[in-house]
């Protein structure tokens, strides 16, 4: 089985959900806390063991690939006024050179078309996909969760949690079939049901490990739901072809594509943040009165 090192980020979306904070920002560099929501993400992956990203981009999203580059500038200004714990910590989160890859989504086609747009930095090589709208806060990171999944099982392996059944028509939902402790066998998968219709109430989460053969089936993919080319459509193809497994993760998600779900967020990872925290669990007892 070869080793999970590259993953897909698709950051081609205009975040219209919560504009106009995303007009000029791009909607995964807002801040959560302290750091741009991307950070938690890419921070989950290194985790999990993976060593190349692949970033799907769009216009306007030109400051994710700057923040990732060194910033002489800055770096220069802050060493000379002897600032180095924030010098240090600038320069360990600087990627290593050649270990990202920024492809182009032209127009707004789908995830699944954002992630066939990575296809030739994939190759023949397995890899994970990380929606940067979720943000999953967890001990062991939700990804690194799921490769533990993955080397038992090998094939594909998608990350899954319970919502609320009014909410399914917002997600992916599977049709589990049988399950074995955290790891579900499934019968199907359906992009955005309508309630009535929905196989069940597990969502699909913005987690994913996939084989190279998805490349091959996204490549002649109908669109789907809203009119959009869709990887949960190509997955239902492909599990008819190779093993793959739900896996129920531990941690809590949270939908920064949102208005609502960005403050959750803000709010979760305030809560236990090491310098602030015990200031903001008070600060939210204090609004909660
Ligand atoms: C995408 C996927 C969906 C998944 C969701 C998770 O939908 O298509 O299957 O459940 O992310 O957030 P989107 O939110 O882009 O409409």
């Amino acid at each position: 089985m070869k080793k999970l090192r590259k993953a897909v980020l698709p950051v081609a979306g205009f975040g219209t959900r919560v504009l106009p904070a995303t007009k000029t920002i791009p909607k995964e560099m807002l801040p959560v806390v302290d750091q741009p929501a991307l950070q938690y993400v890419v921070d989950e992956a290194r985790e999990a063991g993976i060593e190349h990203f692949v970033f799907v981009t769009g216009r306007n999203k030109g400051a994710i690939e700057d923040y990732f580059d060194r910033a002489y500038e800055l770096e220069y200004s802050l060493k000379a006024k002897g600032k180095t714990e924030i010098y240090d910590a600038l320069d360990a989160a600087t990627p290593e050179a050649g270990t990202m890859s920024f492809v182009r989504q032209q127009s707004a086609k789908g995830l699944g078309h954002a992630i066939w747009c990575a296809r030739d930095v994939i190759g023949d090589d397995p890899f994970a996909i990380l929606l940067p709208d979720v943000l999953v806060k967890a001990k062991k990171s939700c990804l690194a969760q799921m490769v533990e999944a993955y080397n038992e099982v090998g094939g594909n392996v998608i990350a899954v949690d319970a919502v609320p059944e009014e909410r399914v028509s917002s997600y992916g939902v599977i049709a589990p079939q049988s399950r074995n402790g955290r790891l579900i066998e499934m019968s199907g998968m359906v992009e955005k049901p309508p309630v009535s219709e929905a196989p069940s109430n597990l969502k699909i989460t913005g987690r994913y490990i996939l084989q190279p053969e998805i490349m091959g089936i996204l490549k002649d993919q109908a669109a789907g739901a809203g009119g959009e080319i869709q990887l949960t459509d190509a997955m239902a193809t492909l599990m008819g072809q190779q093993p793959f497994h739900a896996y129920e993760y531990e941690g809590q998600d949270y939908d920064c594509g949102s208005k609502i779900g960005y403050l959750e967020a803000v709010l979760g990872f305030a809560k236990d943040h090491p310098e602030i925290g015990e200031q903001a669990r008070a600060l939210i007892k204090r609004f909660a009165q």
